[in-house]
């Protein structure tokens, strides 16, 4: 039995999983994120473990025979939070995570002062990583710096507090953007660039590694078995990836979560930050990805809906129920800024061409749409960096309604493939590298694609959207000025 927990932005999931991957039980506890200012994005590290704990107690009232059974447990997380951690291992101020955009004036001084850092760690500064942030830090608050002994991603600190090691693996470290991609090991110039100590640097593994055991008094009261071994794991895209078997060169799919991505797996590390996409190491040894970061996913469907006062199923139900109705509202989901291909944090959202006719049904099927340019948009980037989209997948929570996935078809003009049990996710793919980590299979035999549930054909003609993807991107570009 292998368990897989995932540390997300708004919940802690835990997923077991039997040797013939089954999924004999799962537990969830959601959390909040806090914005004490504008463009701030905190959790306190205290809040994902009592979330953690939560989830345990509940596995083991479910599941006490399984959970006996454990031999290991991989790890997977929101990635790029940072949390400092004082001598004796306490959070000295609560995490500033990957949607937390204070950071954006200190990008402009990095860029100016680190020119190889895109090539280097294969993205461009952004507020999301840790340059930006401990450059920020060290502006805003430099007691804290000054206190720093150690520095982690959200899953490593729970990892520390479950076995007492300080350790990230290759994926989740390659989004702090102090990891040279290529060679895989912290970047020395980088690091130093950024004032930072290596000893503060938590010790790298790849993914399907073992990284620690579990402590022996926290496998009494959750009921595993003592020795258990805690898998190197991965941050939340590339574990989510293993889920679906998407580790073979050009394997690409994109999530509709809080926030989307658009990710491809690559045979090398392919950079091409100029259009700030993002090239990692891949949670596998010798395998990197390419990958599109949008901030805005399935979280503008909730947002809208909740504006009009209508329930998410009430709302898609409108949007069908148009038809194929022409299109004439334009929606440019930048609520939270956006990061690929703009790098622009300072963009908001825009619903354009209102009439007194709008209604709850074209309002949504604008914010459908809008997503589905964003990740067109995406995806002619990872295009034009060398890697061809075929198909692709489709996973995350947006991914249950059949009108947006053939409307995404339509506009990404490929076929869009959901397989069963797609919500799984990150927590079922980090317990393939628990199992990895203990087995020594090879990643093929373990992260199988799974079964198909449907494929969304691009309906014909094809170009039906081009239109109003061509006012799309010029829409942003006309407003780009305006965003402040
Ligand atoms: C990926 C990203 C988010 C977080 C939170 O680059 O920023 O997906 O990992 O899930």
């Amino acid at each position: 039995i292998y368990l897989g927990l995932d540390i997300g932005t708004s919940a802690v999931k835990a997923v077991l999983v039997d040797g013939t991957q089954r999924c004999l039980a799962t537990a969830s506890q959601d959390y909040a994120v806090d914005h004490p200012f504008p463009g701030w994005a905190e959790q306190h590290p205290d809040r994902w473990w009592q979330a953690v704990e939560e989830v345990m107690g509940r596995l083991r009232q479910q599941a006490a025979e399984a959970l006996a059974g454990t031999v290991a447990i991989g790890l997977s997380g929101q990635m790029h939070g940072l949390v400092l951690q004082d001598e004796a291992g306490d959070a000295l101020r609560p995490a500033l995570l990957w949607n937390d955009s204070r950071a954006e004036r200190e990008c402009r001084l990095l860029d100016a002062e680190l020119p190889r850092l895109g090539e280097l760690t294969g993205v461009g500064p952004m507020p999301a990583f840790w340059p930006a942030k401990l450059r920020w830090l060290s502006g805003h608050e430099p007691d804290v710096l000054a206190r720093t002994r150690y520095l982690l991603l959200p899953k490593d600190e729970v990892r520390w507090r479950m076995s007492g090691e300080r350790v990230t693996d290759m994926c989740d470290a390659a989004g702090t953007q102090l990891l040279d991609q290529a060679r895989r090991q912290w970047s020395e110039e980088v690091v130093a660039a950024c004032g930072v100590d290596p000893a503060w640097l938590p010790r790298l593994v790849e993914g399907s590694e073992p990284a620690g055991r579990l402590h022996p008094e926290l496998a009494q009261r959750w009921g595993l078995p003592e020795g258990v071994v805690i898998a190197g794991g991965a941050g939340d895209v590339a574990a989510g990836a293993l889920g679906i078997g998407a580790i073979e060169d050009g394997s690409a799919f994109l999530t509709l979560g809080t926030s989307s991505q658009l990710f491809v797996s690559t045979p090398g590390y392919r950079p091409a930050p100029e259009h700030a996409l993002h090239a990692f190491a891949h949670a596998l040894p010798g395998r990197w990805f390419q990958m599109a970061a949008l901030l805005n996913g399935a979280s503008a469907l909730s947002w809208v809906a909740g504006l009009m006062g209508v329930s998410i199923e009430g709302a898609l139900a409108r949007a069908e129920a148009r038809g194929d109705a022409p299109e004439s509202l334009l929606f440019l989901p930048y609520l939270n800024g956006e990061r690929t291909p703009h790098d622009d944090p300072a963009a908001r959202g825009v619903l354009f061409g209102l009439t007194p006719a709008s209604d709850v049904g074209e309002v949504t099927r604008a914010v459908l749409s809008g997503v589905g340019y964003s990740l067109r948009e995406a995806m002619e980037v990872i295009e034009s960096a060398g890697t061809p989209v075929a198909r692709l997948a489709a996973i995350g929570g947006g991914t249950r309604s059949d009108l947006w996935l053939q409307l995404l078809a339509d506009i990404l003009e490929r076929p869009l493939v959901r397989y069963r049990d797609s919500e799984t996710g990150p927590a079922f793919g980090a317990a393939r590298l628990a199992r990895l980590a203990v087995t020594g299979e090879s990643p093929e035999a373990v992260c199988r694609v799974p079964e198909i549930d449907r494929v969304f054909t691009p309906s014909e003609p094809l170009g039906r959207h081009a239109a109003s993807y061509a006012r799309f991107l010029r829409l942003y570009r006309v407003l780009k000025p305006e965003f402040t």
